[in-house]
């Protein structure tokens, strides 16, 4: 069982995680919104969704995707792989777009969609798919995510230490 679980955790969600912890490096890019403002006076999306940040994001994605496929020897493994990633990226910047909406400045917290917006997005891109149904591993999706919140409060406090992040969430 545990076996299993780790099974699915890394070939399933171990691209989306590399795609998703990318950016991280980029410190100012160009903003995908080019800092256009939506109707309600505020940003699209802000200036910590750039263009720099998707593109090491889709290539992060990418080697992942390549590796994982080819530690599992299966190769029609690789371009879900990558698209559940991109999809997870996807994700990461609506949930920007919803924070703007909300009036939740670039950078403050949105606790849980903060953690587990690309994770949102991945799974449900595997499920469309039809790679795996959401209803039928829900268990292991829960697990997946409660472990995806507590690795992101530990990378993002080394993240912070660092200085690649201004703020510890
Ligand atoms: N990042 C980026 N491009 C992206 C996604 C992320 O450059 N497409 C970088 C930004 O430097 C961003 C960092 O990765 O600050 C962390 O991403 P995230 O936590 O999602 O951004 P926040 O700064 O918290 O901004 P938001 O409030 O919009 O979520
Ligand atoms: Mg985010």
């Amino acid at each position: 069982m545990l076996n299993d679980f780790l099974v699915f955790l890394i070939k399933y969600y171990g691209a989306a995680m590399v795609a998703n912890a990318m950016p991280v490096f980029i410190r100012e890019g160009t903003p995908i919104d080019r800092g256009l403002i939506w109707v309600d006076g505020k940003r699209l999306l802000g200036n910590g969704k750039t263009w720099e940040g998707l593109c090491m994001g889709i290539l992060g994605g990418y080697l992942a995707a390549l590796s994982i496929s080819i530690f599992f020897k299966d190769t029609l493994l690789f371009p879900k792989l990558w698209i559940a990633s991109i999809a997870g990226l996807l994700g990461d910047i609506i949930e920007s777009f919803l924070k703007r909406r909300l009036g939740i400045r670039r950078g403050d917290p949105l606790p849980l969609l903060d953690q587990l917006d690309f994770a949102i997005a991945s799974t449900i891109a595997y499920h469309l798919m039809g790679e795996f149904s959401i209803f039928d591993k829900i268990s292991f999706i829960i697990l997946t995510f409660t472990i995806i919140i507590i690795l992101h409060i530990t990378t993002n406090t080394i993240a912070y230490l660092m200085k690649l992040k201004d703020k510890p969430w």
